[in-house]
């Protein structure tokens, strides 16, 4: 305990170490537990500034929406023989704690229906099933959880007959958690003998699920592609035979489907190329000039907004599986413990999560299709309650697309 003591204050934690020796020894013991897996280079990110492109930003060719059109029944037909072969799983990233949502609980529980009960987990399930109904296909379904909602997520999907889908065909695995801290980089608790932990990040989920003893599943089914989706897009098409065809005809490893940024400024992260090589710019990163360039038939350069729905090769992610990505330092609300008997909701963001990223995982795959596809067909994320990508607007776009909620 000295030693850790000693340790903590090496690493500014006084606060923490005060409190190690006041509380008792049993509860000193589980928080010793937590701090020695402590990664102390990644607590001392909060000092830095986020890590900018440091490369030639140059624009991407992708495959538009009227190429996709006229190569239609060539790519489905590619697809759907893929798919069929059982070459093709998915994978439901529902680790987020969603706290723009602002929903107790895992946020596919959340219910968008008006005249019926309508979740967001259900309405996934049933783009997936187009597919596999679609197809006669099987296609295995691998959702990512995080401690913190984990059982949760399985009771749900069980209470609800995994919304009709085969459940032989889908897997849970747990992602890993990350220390907060507050705006000083202090540790921050949870309760009187844990730290408060967060999920660190959407960047790790093909580690967390080799870690999940996935990896055998992957090889005994022989899945070659991975269709990776976020939890809050309703509208998304799920192992869409189209994406999945075009992308195995350009020969490329990845593919990632993008919508055409609505204008310049539009806050979303942007698929092109850093020397040469395919990567996700936040929009931040981009150059008032880059902003507005123009290619020759008057489109927007860098108009690939990437909407965290990609295709991956298998083989290639175990290639690249021992390769580090960035972590990120995000601002966040994170409830808390003070360590004297009181627990704080904050109001205002009060402390740092620290997460790696999806999209820092493009640039490792070497090659990358962007793969337009119509936003108001298939983008209507549910981030917030109101406003911009909200459960209005996603509500607004279902409606759009005929379905009844
Ligand atoms: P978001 O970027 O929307 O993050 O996640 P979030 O944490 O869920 O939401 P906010 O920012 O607190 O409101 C995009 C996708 O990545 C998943 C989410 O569940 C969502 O599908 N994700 C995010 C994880 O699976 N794990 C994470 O640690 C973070």
């Amino acid at each position: 305990m000295e030693r850790l003591i000693r340790i903590l204050k090496e690493h500014g934690q006084d606060r923490m170490a005060r409190y190690l020796a006041t509380v008792s020894p049993d509860k000193a013991g589980r928080l010793a537990v937590q701090l020695k897996q402590i990664d102390w280079d990644m607590l001392e990110l909060w000092r830095l500034p986020e890590p900018r492109p440091q490369g030639k930003i140059s624009p991407i060719t992708g495959l538009d929406r009227a190429e996709i059109a006229a190569r239609k029944e060539e790519f489905s037909a590619l697809g759907a023989e893929a798919v069929r072969a059982g070459k093709v799983g998915a994978v439901l990233l529902a680790g987020g704690q969603g706290t723009r949502l602002g929903f107790e609980g895992p946020k596919g529980m959340y219910d968008i229906g008006l005249t019926k009960p309508v979740c967001i987990f259900g309405r996934l399930i049933a783009n997936l099933k187009e597919v596999t109904e679609g197809t006669g296909a099987r296609v295995p379904l691998y959702i990512m959880t995080s401690a913190k909602n984990d059982a949760e997520t399985r009771a749900f999907f069980k209470e609800n007959n995994f919304f009709g889908y085969p459940k032989k065909e889908v897997r849970f695995f747990v992602q890993e958690m990350a220390p907060c801290v507050d705006m000083q980089g202090e540790l921050l608790l949870e309760g009187d003998d844990r730290l408060a932990l967060s999920p660190n990040g959407n960047g790790g989920w093909f580690s967390s699920m080799l870690r999940g003893g996935l990896g055998k599943d992957l090889a005994a089914r022989g899945v070659e592609w991975l269709n990776v989706f976020s939890v809050d897009n309703v509208l998304q098409r799920i192992a869409d035979p189209v994406f999945i065809g075009a992308t195995i005809a350009s020969g490329m490893k990845c593919g990632a489907k993008v919508v055409r940024k609505a204008d310049p400024y539009e806050k979303v992260g942007v698929l092109c190329l850093q020397d040469g090589k395919p990567s996700v710019v936040e929009y931040y990163d981009l150059t008032e000039e880059m902003a507005n360039e123009r290619a020759a038939d008057g489109s927007l350069a860098y108009s690939y907004g990437v909407i965290l729905n990609y295709l991956f090769n298998v083989k290639r992610l175990e290639e690249i599986a021992a390769e580090k990505i960035p972590v990120h330092v995000v601002k966040k609300k994170i409830p808390f413990y003070d360590g004297s008997g009181y627990y704080v909701a904050p109001q205002r963001e009060n402390g740092y999560k620290f997460e790696t990223l999806i999209l820092d995982m493009v640039r490792l795959m070497g090659d990358c299709l962007p793969f337009e596809v119509d936003r108001e067909r298939e983008f209507a994320p549910v981030k917030n309650r109101t406003g911009v990508d909200s459960v209005e607007t996603a509500r607004e776009l279902l409606a759009k697309n005929g379905v009844e909620l």
